[in-house]
This record gives structure tokens, sequence and C-alpha cells, in this order.
């Protein structure tokens, strides 16, 4: 008889926490909100903010991929959030580019494929560079697959299937769900089972709004900056004590 897998120091703290590890979402996105407020509430500026959020979301990736979670997505940057001061657009930007490059090798060695969503023509030159490396890089990897959600909106997603299903001139009355589901920016990509947002807002503020139809929520008062395992966990908790009806009874 062949040992159990060996449990990983993140699969270990789950157990104790009294998570099901046979019962993990397939698939977590994340709305990492309250950056700005964690900074301003510490009288430092809203960039800071976002670089503290950064150090977060590789802490994050890196837990869920430990512990056997398959597709995590990330919003980090709306098709909206443009409408802040060019500053900290700018800054974020920068931030996204910088993270890119400098964990692609630490993503590559733990078998991390990296993926995209949104309107990524509209960002930087330089930017899309980074991204379009990162993918490439990874695009054999067989571990968590992790999406950024850059210049995403999720209305602008489904303008731009139905443009597409338009350029392929797909009859009217040929076009139902699968259709709509394959013409999304990853339609490879199961839809979340499980949507987390931090910093308490109950709102979807345009993420993923096909894709979460049926997706559970998790609101935590936490702000992003401070999100961790502990966090993380709890909003797996709930997800296992909801019981998921998709309609039926
Ligand atoms: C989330 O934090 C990060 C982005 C939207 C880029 P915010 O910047 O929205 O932080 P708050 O909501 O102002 O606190
Ligand atoms: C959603 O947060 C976008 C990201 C986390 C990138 P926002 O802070 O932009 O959302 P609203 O403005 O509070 O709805
Ligand atoms: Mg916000």
């Amino acid at each position: 008889m062949s040992a159990p897998p060996a449990l990983n120091e993140t699969r270990r703290k789950a157990t104790e926490a009294g998570i099901d590890l046979g019962g993990l979402p397939e698939h977590i996105a994340v709305i990492m909100d309250g950056n700005g407020r964690w900074a301003t509430a510490r009288g430092l500026q809203r960039l800071l903010g976002h670089r503290e959020g950064y150090r977060t979301l590789r802490t994050v990736l890196l837990d869920c991929s430990e512990l056997g979670v398959r597709y995590l997505t990330v919003y980090a940057f709306s098709a909206e959030n443009w409408r802040r001061p060019a500053t900290e657009v700018e800054g974020l930007m920068k931030l996204i580019e910088r993270a890119a490059r400098d964990e692609l090798r630490l993503m590559h060695r733990n078998n991390v494929r990296v993926r995209v969503a949104g309107r990524i023509d509209e960002v930087p030159p330089s930017l899309q560079e980074a991204l379009r490396d990162g993918i490439e890089t990874t695009r054999d990897n067989t571990g968590i697959t992790f999406t950024l959600a850059i210049n995403y909106g999720g209305r602008a997603e489904l303008v731009d299937a139905i443009r597409s299903i338009t350029r392929e001139g797909i009859p009217a009355d040929q076009i139902d769900e699968a259709t709509v589901a394959s013409h999304l920016y990853n339609p490879d990509i199961p839809d979340p089972d499980l949507m987390i947002r931090t910093a308490g807002e109950m709102r979807w503020s345009n993420f993923l709004i096909w894709q979460s139809a049926y997706c559970e929520l998790a609101v935590t008062q936490v702000a992003w900056p401070e999100f961790d395992l502990t966090v993380l966990l709890d909003a797996v908790r709930q997800f296992q004590a909801r019981r998921r009806k998709f309609g039926g009874l």
C-alpha cells in the first residue's frame, strides 16, 4: 500500500482549522480591496498600501498553491480604476509591471501558470510585454492557474464576447450560453466557486459578472494588505458550510 501524500505546512494548518481538503473550492476569485484605506489609516500614501497589497498577493498565491486550489483569479485593476488620479494609476501600472517581472521566476519554480483577463491592449506597452513574457514562460506549467484581471470589467468582457461572436458571423438563433461562455477572455477556466471580497464592501464592482452567477460570496472586513492564511481559511470554511443548490432542491 502506498503512503498517503505528505501534508505540507499549509495543508496541515488547513486541517487543523477544520477544512475538508477533499472539498476545497476549485477556483477562488478575490476582489483585493482596501489598500488605500489601509494606508490612509496609517498616515501613509495610498501607493504604499498597494505595495503592501502586492506582498500579500505573493503569499496568498503560494498559500493557495500549497493548499491545492486549482485556480486563483484576482482583481488587480478594474476598467473603471482609470478614473483615479493619474499618479495613482501610473503608480499601479508600474507596480504591476515590476511585480510581473520580479515574481516570474518564483512563479515558474512553483509550477504556476499565469494568465490575464481584461483589455490588455490598453495598458502600457512595457506592462503588456511583461505579462506576455509571464504567460509564455509558464504556459505549460501544471500547478495552480493564476489569473490577473487588469483593465478588467465584466461588462466590457461581455461586449468583447458579443463583438467576437458577431465577427465570426454566428447566426442569432445558434447563440446559447455555451457560445457566450466560449467567447469570454479565458474560456478554458471554470467559473469561480468562491468569491472573496476584502475591506467590507458588499458589491461585485463589475468583476466576473457572467462567471459568478452561482459562486458563493465571502466578505471579510480585513483590508487586503492584512489578509492572510487565517482569513483565507475562514472564507473556505464558510464556503464548506454552505449548501450549493444551483436552482435545484
Ligand atoms: C484595491 O484597493 C486596489 C485597487 C482598486 C487597485 P483600493 O485602492 O480600492 O483601496 P480603497 O478601497 O480605496 O481602500
Ligand atoms: C474593485 O475595487 C477593483 C479592484 C479591487 C481592482 P474598487 O475599490 O475599484 O471598487 P469600488 O469603487 O469600491 O466599487
Ligand atoms: Mg476600493
